[in-house]
Order: structure tokens, then sequence, then C-alpha cells
């Protein structure tokens, strides 16, 4: 990113954290959403290594493992650029869980992981930065570990990263609701 798209992304960052702050995002926790992140957990209970250790990219507020039972993971860590929404996560003492504040533009991951999850977060990542992402994340993949991709709607600009010869799709799901307008794409993905 040059200095320019640095600013932006710092202005991103504290829009997130403003709106996190006014509650903005509670609607995360509504009916609506409730299949997409069950479709992101069925999809962590059937690849995900029996008891995985789960990297969740973007968690916001930590609801994808607030909704997980704790006896279905070894480990947790959740990181997202908004310190508000990691504040909100850290104070749900959710079990064997650990939220930090980063930015995937440069976070490099302290160890590797059974399950990688782009939670809603892929297409925030700058385009000049995209595949560089992806693959300090594929760098940090056990073996037969995975990467999950929930994207909402069509997701442009997103999905083609994850084409890629080193990656297989070995499941995907197009989650809907009763808004013919309101889906979302989750793809699992190993390494080839
Ligand atoms: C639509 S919200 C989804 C939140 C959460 N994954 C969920 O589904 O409940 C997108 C999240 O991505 C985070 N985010 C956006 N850009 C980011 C970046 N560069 N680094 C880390 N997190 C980022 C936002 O702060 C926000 O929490």
């Amino acid at each position: 990113m040059n200095i320019i798209d640095k600013f932006h992304n710092w202005r991103r960052k504290q829009r997130w954290n403003r709106q996190y702050k006014s509650g903005r995002w509670k609607n995360l926790r509504g009916d609506k959403e409730r299949g997409r992140y069950k479709t992101i957990i069925d999809f962590i209970n059937k690849h995900g290594n029996g008891n995985p250790s789960v990297l969740d990219l973007g968690c916001g507020e930590g609801i994808l493992c607030e909704r997980m039972k704790s006896e279905s993971y070894s480990e947790f860590i959740g990181m997202d650029f908004s310190s508000e929404s990691i504040k909100q996560a850290v104070e749900k003492n959710l079990e064997k869980a650990v939220f930090k504040v980063a930015d995937l533009h440069y976070f490099k991951p302290e160890q590797k992981y059974d399950v990688i999850v782009f939670n809603e977060a892929f297409y925030y990542v700058h385009i000049s930065e995209k595949a560089k992402v992806l693959q300090t994340m594929m760098n940090a993949l056990n073996d037969n570990g995975i990467i999950i991709n929930s994207i909402y709607r069509e997701g442009a600009g997103s999905w083609e990263y994850f084409e890629i010869d080193a990656l297989q799709q070995i499941d995907f799901k197009t989650v809907t609701t009763s808004e013919a307008k309101t889906y979302w794409k989750i793809g699992v993905y190993k390494k080839s």
C-alpha cells in the first residue's frame, strides 16, 4: 500500500471503531445472519481435524467463537484491527479464546492453525495486498489445515484469489435468507 492507501486504511479503522462503539454492528447478532455462522461452524466441525485450533480473521466482537461449543476447538484466536470490537470480544471471557488487535495487511501469525477463517474480512484487504495476505495465511496452516472464506453476495474481487493451483476447494455453500439480495457464499479450501 502506498501512503495514501495506508491513510485510507487508518480512516476505515477509525470508522469501524466508531461503529462498534455506537452499536451499528449489533445486527450481526440477528436471525438473518444466523445461517452464515452456523455454516462456518458446520464446516469447521466437518473438515477441521476434530479438535482444531482456529484463527478468526476480522473476528469483530467474537460472535463466531461465542457460537461454537468450547469443546469443539482446542484454542481460538480472533484478530481484528478495530480495538473497540476486540474490547467487546475480550469482555465476553470466552473459553480457550484470545483476541488481539491487528491489521490483516501486516499480521504475521505466530503459530500454525488447523482452521483459518476469513470471516467477512477478505474484501477489506487492499487489492495490492490480497494475494500476499492469502499466502501468509496458507503458510500458517497445519498439515491438512483448511481456510474458510465467507463473503457477502458475490464479493467482487475476492473469489479469484482462491482459485489458484495451490488451493483446492473441498466444500462450498451459498447461505440464503428470505431476502433475495441477502446471501453469503462460503468456501472451504485445502492446500493442493
Ligand atoms: C462485517 S465485519 C464482520 C465481523 C465478524 N467477522 C463477524 O462475522 O461477526 C468485518 C470486520 O473486519 C474487520 N476489518 C476490516 N478491515 C480489517 C483489517 N485490515 N484488518 C483486520 N480487521 C479488519 C472490521 O473491523 C470488522 O470487524
